[in-house]
């Protein structure tokens, strides 16, 4: 059987095997971002389906950071003790779970914070007001510690690591974008400068929970459009976390649902053909050609031969999937007893757009559930 449902390392922890859940917004947080009984359930549901790594939803770091209803939180210590609960449901089934620490930055919803959504620059859309406000520097220092606060929380409550979101247009992303981050100052212009608050984060971060707790990345491939983050920056700050920052891992995803500007991922739809899938392998291998930081690749992986594929030919450490496991939780399980089916997920994406609407996530199509 192939090395795919072997034990694996990821930092100095042991996966069941190399299947990562990617993040994915589940819309069963409380009104206040506490997780919730029905949350658990959920991620347990995940672990005894297999899933070798469980990556929460988004949970954002401070309250104006918020992008969707019913989101997790972990701005505060009130906090830890629901997810304490999450962690240890998980743990109960064998499984590892790492909690994705987010902030929205000029996407945050203000219907839901209350509060004037900030970022990089002041970003102007149809009125006469931008809509969002440009971040001082002192905030931005503040911002890295929020993120190293929120991490802290996650070790207290007990996963077993932490994933920073930096794509899809959200506020790490914004900052590494020169089409939102037309800044004067160190955190602006050469690549280096824009990616100096992620960088930040990260020594923040690890200043708290210690070089033995699992931290991971997610960052875009690139962001397909003008004057978004490109393929070869994406190698360059790979080189740069290679050197100079302890990652234990990266996720490489791709685009920005902002207004339809790039290609993100959900908004990919429709049934893929093998060679449809995997989105990002060509990111993949250049990764791969130059980086020492193990890769989890997520974007469109639909089957276990392209999964199988991806690492028996390197390409890939770890294969992330978010659509096929609100469809089949114990997708992992199935192929490994030797049901090789692809993926029943038609990747419609009916499931994001429902969870907008105000729903919580589930397949509304899926015949297995
Ligand atoms: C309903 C839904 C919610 C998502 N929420 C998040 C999220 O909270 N954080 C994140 O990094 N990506 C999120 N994503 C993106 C997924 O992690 C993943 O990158 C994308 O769906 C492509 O993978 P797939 O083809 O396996 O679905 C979400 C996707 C969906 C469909």
């Amino acid at each position: 059987m192939s090395v795919i449902f072997d034990p694996v390392k990821l930092g100095n922890i042991t996966l069941t095997n190399r299947f990562v859940r990617a993040a994915t917004w589940e819309g069963m947080a409380d009104e206040q971002g506490h997780s919730t009984p029905k949350l658990a359930k959920f991620m347990k549901k995940l672990a005894e389906g297999r899933v070798g790594l469980i990556i929460t939803g988004h949970a954002y770091v401070s309250p104006e950071g918020q992008a969707h209803h019913h989101q997790l939180a972990v701005y505060h210590d009130k906090f830890i003790s629901k997810l304490t609960e999450m962690a240890g449901a998980v743990h109960e089934a064998h499984g590892k779970i790492f909690l994705q620490i987010a902030h929205a930055g000029f996407r945050a919803d203000r219907r839901l914070t209350g509060l004037e959504p900030i970022g990089p620059s002041a970003i102007m859309e149809d009125g006469p007001d931008p809509i969002s406000r440009a971040m001082t520097e002192e905030e931005i220092e503040k911002m890295c510690s929020v993120f190293g606060d929120a991490a802290l929380r996650a070790q207290k409550a007990g996963f077993d690591g932490v994933q920073i979101h930096g794509g899809h247009g959200y506020l790490i992303s914004q900052f590494l974008a020169p089409l939102f981050n037309w800044r004067s100052d160190g955190y602006a212009g050469s690549l280096r400068n824009r990616s100096r608050m992620l960088l930040e984060t990260i020594h923040n971060i690890r200043a708290k929970v210690g070089g033995e707790f699992p931290v991971i990345l997610k960052i875009n491939s690139e962001d397909f459009f003008e004057q978004g983050f490109t393929l070869s920056e994406m190698l360059e700050l790979s080189q740069l976390l290679d050197q100079e920052c302890k990652v234990d891992a990266i996720e490489i995803s791709g685009g920005n649902s902002y207004r339809g500007i790039g290609r993100y991922a959900p908004v990919r739809s429709g049934k893929m053909s093998p060679s449809e899938e995997a989105w990002y392998r060509d990111s993949a291998i250049q990764f791969k050609s130059r980086i020492s930081i193990p890769l989890m690749l997520v974007g469109g992986i639909r089957s276990l031969e392209i999964a199988t594929n991806l690492i028996e030919e390197g390409f890939a450490d770890y294969i992330s999937m978010s659509r096929p496991f609100i469809c089949e939780p114990a997708l992992v399980r199935r192929w490994e007893s030797g049901d090789e089916r692809p993926a029943l997920c038609k990747s419609d994406t009916l499931c994001f757009k429902k969870l907008l609407d105000g729903d919580d996530l589930k397949c509304h199509v899926c015949p297995a559930v």
